[in-house]
């Protein structure tokens, strides 16, 4: 019997359906492990760890030292952070949600778990689908977000699973046109490179996520941040509990971002790998592969998808189906990762399409 809300009747089980396989191809995870290459650091960082107090002089630094990296002369009281993105969708959802009717807005197919995390605060979601070259109109946009039940335009740039930055113009076009808060995902920024923290002086209204767990290696350490006005940011911090964030993930969270020309050179490496990765898919008549601005890559096999996705499952390589949405039915997504799993994946691909 369901003791809690009515609407968790019909609510899908929140998990991961992944395959664990040698080749981890299926998270856009990163390749490199921090406590491998900060080993000595991450000690000394740990030796300094006040675990019995809640109060740390860390949580100042990593502010300060986040709004030196994020630039575009944003403060520390600009920014919130928490246990990933995800963390931080949670308590945007709770701080917009406003009635039963109220929804989110977001283009469609994009990140699956805007959905489940609107679902959990009872915010409902609606999709504004992109047409067949991942374009849509700013118009049919406007109309549904400033519809009165609308709390929230979402905009996941570069959009996963697509890979598809959104033009500049279209956002620019709909930040001129609402003031709605307009969450910017820029959880694969450090790929693309594209940001709009720069616009928030402009447009108080944008929400900007950025990420830890792929540029900057660390999916398992679980740490994401917002960037907005400080307005924004003193209301958002209203629905968050006050310790949220444990003082050792800040403190790991710190030492990365403190040697962060390790991860930037890792990225370049990614991006110089997944433009061979396109290229060389891109030979393969059977294959259809889309340009990406984050580190993976979206592509399909029409009617062998399924198969070759077998076939990789059998070969140790895990990646992942983005078909749910009839607009990337029978795709699928790899992420680019270091050479051995990038060869194997093509070698896996070369092999089942019989082209060695
Ligand atoms: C677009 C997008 N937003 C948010 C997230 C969640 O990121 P985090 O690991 O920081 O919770 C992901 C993870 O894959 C993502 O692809």
């Amino acid at each position: 019997m369901n003791i809690f809300r009515n609407d968790l009747n019909t609510k899908p089980d929140i998990k991961v359906a992944v395959q664990v396989k040698k080749y981890m191809m299926s998270l856009n995870e990163s390749n490199l492990n921090p406590i491998n290459s900060l080993s000595d650091k991450l000690n000394e960082t740990f030796k300094n760890v006040q675990l019995n107090r809640y109060v740390s002089d860390v949580t100042v630094q990593l502010k300060r030292e986040l709004a030196d990296y994020v630039g575009h002369g944003v403060k520390e009281s600009q920014i919130l952070f928490g246990n990933g993105v995800d963390d931080m969708l949670y308590f945007l959802f709770t701080a917009v949600r406003t009635f039963k009717t109220s929804y989110a807005l977001s283009l469609a197919p994009s990140y699956f778990d805007y959905k489940t995390y609107s679902g959990s605060v009872g915010l409902e979601m609606e999709f504004l689908d992109f047409n067949q070259d991942f374009n849509f109109s700013v118009d049919d946009y406007l109309e549904r977000l400033n519809s009165q039940n609308c709390e929230l335009g979402i905009i996941c740039n570069p959009n996963n699973p697509t890979g598809h930055l959104i033009p500049d113009k279209k956002i620019i076009n709909i930040l001129q046109k609402t003031t709605k808060p307009i969450l910017i995902d820029e959880t694969y920024f450090e790929f693309s490179g594209k940001t709009f923290v720069d616009m928030i002086k402009e447009f108080p209204n944008i929400i900007i996520s950025r990420s830890f767990s792929k540029s900057f290696s660390a999916a398992g350490l679980r740490f994401g941040y917002i960037v907005s006005s400080e307005e924004n940011c003193i209301f958002l911090n209203r629905v968050m509990p006050v310790f949220n964030c444990g003082i050792l993930t800040q403190s790991i969270a710190l030492t990365i971002l403190q040697n962060k020309s390790l991860f930037i050179e890792n990225n370049n490496k990614i991006v110089s790998s997944k433009e061979e990765m396109y290229n060389e898919m891109k030979k393969y008549s059977e294959v259809t592969v889309y340009q990406s601005y984050t580190n993976f890559l979206t592509f399909s096999l029409g009617e062998m998808s399924s198969d070759f996705y077998n076939y990789l499952l059998d070969n140790d390589i895990s990646i992942r189906p983005v078909g749910a949405h009839p607009l990337l039915k029978n795709h699928l997504r790899v992420t680019v990762c270091d050479d051995d799993s990038n060869k194997a994946f093509l070698t896996a691909l070369s092999t089942f399409l019989r082209k060695e």
